[in-house]
């Protein structure tokens, strides 16, 4: 595991662009895993700068979303198809036929994860996966839990991320109580990960995952199995870590 200490948010963005750029060079035609959340806002800027610049090209670039809320049709401004495209995708030369997320409108949930799957081996798998990382541990929506090997799954979000999200939306009754996400067995199977974190607040569940045991009670703590894991976090969020 490779970590990276940046000064704050936008040395971490920064960084964490750079190493997405990398992979974009180095393979045109690369499958990266994206996620949403708050933390990766200032690394797609960054990426969408440097694309105006002339410096990256999208042309051929797939991408395969980590997760997205179980009934909420896409133009929803809380959808995360909706997040990927004002955040990136419709900033850069990307080939939407490319971008790939989970499809929240498709009911039948056994249908929609198995069908996910079959477009992620149909990619060739993943090869460098973004990852933030929730208060809890979790990755994806992939919420502490009795065990780890999963694959692309219909999951009932916990009260508390229910609580923490219907501040983005008019009523909590509009909060979507579901949400297909990779599971943990999905995300292991990417051939690089890239985890960004941020702040104090993720201070102590970054030292746990990265440095606690192995338990699927703290889901990011399987990242320590995998082997092309890149972290950069602020030091906000290394306070924890000797420097
Ligand atoms: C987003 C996702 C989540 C977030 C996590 C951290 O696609 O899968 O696991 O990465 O909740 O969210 P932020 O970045 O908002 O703190």
């Amino acid at each position: 595991m490779k970590l990276y200490r940046a000064k704050d948010y936008k040395d971490m963005s920064r960084k964490a662009a750079n190493i997405i750029s990398a992979q974009v060079i180095m393979k045109p035609n690369c499958v990266l895993g994206l996620a949403t959340g708050s933390t990766p806002i200032g690394t797609y800027e960054q990426l969408v700068e440097w694309y105006k610049k002339g410096d990256l090209d999208f042309a051929e670039v797939k991408t395969a979303n980590l997760d997205e809320y179980k009934g909420l049709p896409r133009d929803n401004e809380q959808s995360y198809y909706y997040f990927m495209n004002s955040h990136l995708f419709s900033h850069v030369n990307i080939d939407p036929a490319n971008t790939h997320i989970p499809d929240g409108m498709e009911p039948d949930a056994e249908k929609e994860c198995s069908h996910y799957e079959e477009v992620l081996a149909g990619l060739g798998g993943v090869d460098l996966q973004l990852l933030g990382l929730g208060h809890n541990g979790h990755i994806g929506f992939n919420e502490p839990d009795e065990e780890f090997d999963k694959l692309t799954h219909c999951v009932n979000l916990t009260e508390s991320t229910i609580e923490a999200n219907k501040r983005f939306f008019e009523k909590e009754e509009d909060v979507p109580r579901q949400a297909y996400t990779m599971g943990i067995k999905t995300i292991m199977r990417a051939k690089k990960i890239l985890l960004i974190v941020s702040g104090a607040d993720k201070a102590d569940i970054l030292y746990q995952s990265l440095c606690g045991p192995i338990t699927p009670h703290v889901p990011a703590s399987i990242l320590q199995l995998h082997n092309d894991v890149t972290v950069v976090a602020d030091e906000a969020a290394l306070a924890k870590f000797a420097k």
